[in-house]
């Protein structure tokens, strides 16, 4: 087994065995060139390099080896290599229908050592399936998938979703009515429907997931797929209105408006060629906007077509809704008007979405305060800028709350009582890093979110690699890790970080003054190093050091964002 101990080089920046003895700096030097022809006779064998299929038995292992491997590999067309315990895929962008064909997964599944076939998801896979079978008592497996928006991860868990669904499928077809779909079809349904509703076109993916997800595929003690069951988290539901440049709305307005049907039409109010204000980029066509996938899908889970016709209405009341405009009154103390084509897009909003005009208004133009020891109510008119919120955030919060039913009622659809399964694998695949020309609290959020995964990661995979060398009686001398703990105390710590200043601020009831708020949180967390600002910059903002480089984050709008009232 090679060694991973990283000597110090000025190749990369890999970690460092911070614990080892520093010697005098002629010998380092030595070290240090030594070290790099090293690194050099490994990268000019060229033809060899996509020999590796095991990261883990490069050597030096540095970035730069890795790197080369890596994209030897991709050159000729192979896209998974393990790395340890764990496999690297890289994203081929263009389909390779026979590596993910049913033979395949056969072979995969029947072999007698999966891991001593080519690297593949469906190796993972495999052993995670034999590790749940193997045992006496029941257990629980999961499979962690990151990477950075784009990388691939959407599709590989669909891939782990299809090769349970074969490997592990039924032996019973559902009891009853021939209409229910087998379990493992209403799986994989549950993919579509959610992606439709879940997933938007963004800089860096087409079809880029806008929350997380972890599915438990629940098996039988004979290792059959029994149910399932979805969480999901932290939907991106400020995408419902408002798009960044050259980005989309979520798909399923694009399916409804371009594939619904001329009665259809007529019954959501969709008329052919009406442009919304929150649809930005429709002339694009996408694999994604079909309306037709999504529907099968929603039916073979049970939901009929009046009901879907229900949800679309909401949808189309909620594109009128982003039509409506506000402009000043010539009384202050008078609430906004609405321009002539807005007053008709208020009507349709109030008729798709059950909600008497009058009162619709009333709730996005004024604002009702309760004081004083009585009690007592005041109504005030609200300016343009406020109305506009208001505007948002009712449509923000209708898709989340018509998001959040859709999965109560896609599980429901694949759930089976808990006596009925004995051991689950899980699937995580939440959205990846992201970094933008702008970033705000979404990016933060999401960024959070994988560096809390990338902590997991690191501790996980070390702490489990050294405990195997010393099991094994190994001569090994522990590594002390880089950690990312300095990021996520800057990001969550207590008492100060960038979220308990973001919750205090929300909780101040006044507008906030984005130039404070940058100076309150450089002044209280300016010891931190993960943490400076763009300073050419005019906008204030704040840079966050995560693992996966730096993010620049705009103030502007942040706190709003993290309100979010109706
Ligand atoms: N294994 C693969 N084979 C072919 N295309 C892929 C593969 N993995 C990803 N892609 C392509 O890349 C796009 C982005 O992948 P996706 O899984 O959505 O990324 P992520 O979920 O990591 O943001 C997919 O829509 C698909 O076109
Ligand atoms: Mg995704």
């Amino acid at each position: 087994r090679s060694s991973p101990v990283f000597p110090p080089t000025g190749l990369d920046k890999m970690p460092k065995q911070e614990n080892g003895q520093k010697g005098d700096s002629l010998i380092q030097n030595d070290l240090n060139e030594s070290f790099e022809e090293e690194v050099r006779a490994f990268l000019s064998d060229e033809e060899k390099l996509h020999l590796f299929d095991d990261l883990t038995k490069v050597n030096p292992v540095t970035t730069t080896t890795v790197l080369k491997c890596l994209q030897a590999r991709y050159r000729v067309n192979l896209f998974y290599t393990n790395a340890g315990c764990s496999l690297v895929a890289l994203n081929p962008f263009q389909p390779f229908s026979c590596l993910y064909s049913p033979e395949l997964m056969r072979k995969y599944h029947v072999a007698l050592r999966p891991q001593d076939l080519k690297p593949h998801i469906f190796a993972v896979a495999e052993q995670t399936y034999r590790n749940v079978q193997n045992q006496m008592e029941p257990v629980n497996q999961s499979i962690i998938v990151s990477g950075e928006s784009g990388a691939g991860k959407t599709w590989t868990s669909r891939c782990l979703m299809k090769f349970y669904a074969s490997v592990a499928a039924s032996v019973i077809s559902p009891k009853g009515s021939e209409t229910v779909e087998r379990i493992e079809r209403r799986v994989l349904d549950s993919n579509p429907v959610m992606e439709a509703f879940g997933n938007a076109c963004t800089l860096r993916n087409n079809n880029s997931s806008r929350f997380g997800k972890y599915i438990q595929l629940q098996l039988d003690r004979f290792h059959h797929l029994s149910s399932a069951s979805i969480q999901t988290f932290l939907l991106e539901k400020t995408r419902v209105a408002y798009q960044a440049p050259n980005e989309r709305n979520f798909h399923i307005f694009y399916q409804i408006t371009k594939g619904a049907t001329a009665e259809e039409r007529l019954e959501w109010n969709l008329p052919e060629g009406a442009e919304y204000r929150w649809l930005p980029n429709s002339e694009r066509n996408l694999d994604e906007d079909s309306f037709e996938v999504t529907r099968a899908a929603m039916c073979h889970l049970g939901i009929d077509r009046s009901t879907q016709s229900n949800i679309f209405k909401v949808l189309s009341g909620l594109l009128h809704l982003g039509n409506v405009q506000f402009s000043n009154p010539v009384d202050e103390s008078q609430p906004c008007e609405l321009e002539g084509e807005t007053k008709g897009f208020v009507k349709s909003t109030g008729d798709l979405l059950k909600i008497p005009v009058e009162e619709l208004l009333e709730s996005l133009r004024i604002r009702t305060i309760t004081a004083g020891k009585q009690q007592q109510v005041f109504k005030k008119a609200c300016s343009r800028a406020e109305c506009e919120t208001r505007r948002d955030g009712l449509a923000k919060v209708i898709y989340a709350r018509l998001f959040e039913w859709l999965v109560l009622v896609i599980n429901e659809s694949i759930y089976a009582d808990p006596s009925v399964w004995t051991s689950f694998i899980g699937l995580l695949d939440v959205y990846g890093f992201e970094a933008f020309p702008e970033n705000n609290l979404e990016q933060l959020c999401i960024n959070y979110a994988n560096e809390k995964l990338q902590q997991h990661f690191v501790a996980h995979y070390l702490k489990a690699q050294q405990e195997e060398y010393a099991a094994e009686g190994l001569q090994w001398s522990f590594i002390n890790y880089q950690d990312n703990q300095h990021c996520l105390d800057l990001i969550e710590g207590n008492p100060l970080s960038i979220f308990s200043l973001l919750n205090e601020e929300c909780r101040l009831n006044r507008p906030s003054n984005t130039d404070l708020f940058q100076t309150r949180i450089e002044k209280a967390l300016s010891s931190n190093q993960c943490l400076s600002r763009d300073r050419f910059s005019k906008k204030p903002n704040f840079i966050i050091s995560h693992y996966a480089g730096k993010v620049c984050y705009q103030l502007a709008a942040m706190v709003e964002k993290n309100k979010v009232g109706v």
